[in-house]
């Protein structure tokens, strides 16, 4: 039988079993530990910040920062629409309200609508207690613009890189924007620790309230002594190993997957109704604004092509290889059903015409072969069918 081909899996090699052995055989294997404390200086660094806490999940990271900005019910924190459900669930859980702002084109959060957003609940009184922006699919989003909105209202915004480690805006590295930001090592993303993620912030203060909260609040004690509810959100100092190891060869795995936005753009450069998602010329480059290449998404116009992403999609999950649509917009989620939203109509038509395809850069030149193959086939069959009538 052929192996299932998947959309973004782990990239594992001989570096990372030798770390994670190292981590072992040097007996830390209790949570913490030297290679947490390494882990957080290295992401530190690359991303430009001066402190990073290594957290269990991205979705950790995002609740911590809430937590220790002190937001908490009776507030609003405004968020994209487009995002996965974690972004929003890290809202809920500190009890406060998610207020969703549709995208624009690029999938990230459109700023006129945000500024609308803020203006709206300046007006109906009510207290926005911080802005996520949320680098869609490894796309940095206009911080610049977000920025000064949330300057004139004094609101802190923290940025959910989560999905765009690597990427760069105006020569800045992703998840240095914002007052805080956020990333995720989950085991679909540009690098792993299998499960994990960080906090990254220039604010000292910031960084110790979250290490605090993230180890139970205790008070340092010799007894257990606890003012705070706590929460158990560390990274174990093994997968910080595997995490050290990922970031050794992140920028060499970031170029796999450029190789295959490439392939992509070449294979669908003359079908008719599909457009590379985001990628605007140049935006494919390492020019100083670029995005990580996490996933390839396609733009399918029906009308044009004859045939819809989900018609793709299905005849891909046949063929054993997985695709699957963009996001589907908050504001469209039952469980976000009665939550204020700003909306244009971009998001969900996003969701309904977008498709992203295998991306991983574990993905070999025989895997691609079979995907364009298997995509050929797919186009070659509507063509014909499209001929018949
Ligand atoms: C935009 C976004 N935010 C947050 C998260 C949460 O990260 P984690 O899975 O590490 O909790 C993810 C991905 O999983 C994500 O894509």
């Amino acid at each position: 039988m052929t192996a299932r081909i998947y959309l973004s899996p782990p990239d594992i090699g001989p570096a990372e079993e030798a770390a994670v052995l190292r981590a072992l055989r040097s007996g830390w294997v209790a949570p913490l530990g030297p290679e947490v404390d390494a882990f957080e200086r290295e992401v530190a660094e690359y991303t430009g910040r001066s402190h990073a806490v290594a957290l269990s999940s991205g979705t950790a990271a995002l609740h911590l920062a809430l937590l220790a900005w002190g937001v908490g019910p009776g507030d609003i924190v405004i968020t994209a629409s487009m995002t996965f459900a974690a972004t929003a669930n890290a809202i809920a859980y500190t009890g406060a309200e998610p207020v969703f702002v549709d995208c624009d084109r690029t999938g990230n959060i459109d700023v006129e609508l945000l500024a609308q957003a803020l203006s709206d609940q300046r007006t109906r009184g009510r207290r926005v207690a911080a802005i996520i922006p949320v680098d869609l699919l490894g796309k940095v989003a206009n911080y610049e613009a977000i920025a000064s909105l949330a300057r004139e209202q004094g609101v802190p915004v923290l940025s959910d890189a989560a999905e765009s480690l690597g990427a760069r805006r105006h020569g800045r590295p992703a998840g240095s924007f914002g007052e805080a930001a956020i990333v995720s090592f989950n085991g679909n993303k540009v690098m792993t620790t299998s499960g994990g993620g960080m906090l990254l912030t220039d604010d000292g203060a910031l960084a110790a309230r979250a290490r605090y909260l993230a180890t139970q609040a205790r008070q340092p004690v010799i007894h257990y002594e606890h003012t705070d509810v706590g929460y158990n959100y560390r990274l174990s100092n093994l997968l910080a190993a595997l995490g050290r190891a990922q970031l050794g060869r992140l920028d060499a795995m970031i170029e796999l997957r450029r190789a295959t936005r490439r392939r992509y753009r070449d294979l669908f450069a003359t079908t008719p109704g599909v457009t590379i998602f985001g990628a605007p010329d140049g935006a494919d480059s390492d020019g100083p604004t670029r995005d990580n290449f996490w996933l390839t998404s396609i733009l399918v116009d029906s009308e044009a092509a004859g045939w819809s992403s989900a018609n793709l999609q299905q005849y891909l999950a046949i063929h054993g290889i997985e695709a699957r649509p963009l996001w589907k917009p908050m504001h469209l989620q039952p469980v976000f059903a009665g939550a204020v939203a700003y909306t244009n109509g971009t998001g969900s038509d996003l969701f309904a015409r977008g498709l992203s395809l295998p991306s991983g850069s574990v993905h070999n030149d025989a895997t691609f072969a079979r995907i364009a193959d298997c995509i050929g086939d797919f186009l070659h069959r509507r063509t014909e069918a499209k001929g018949a009538q």
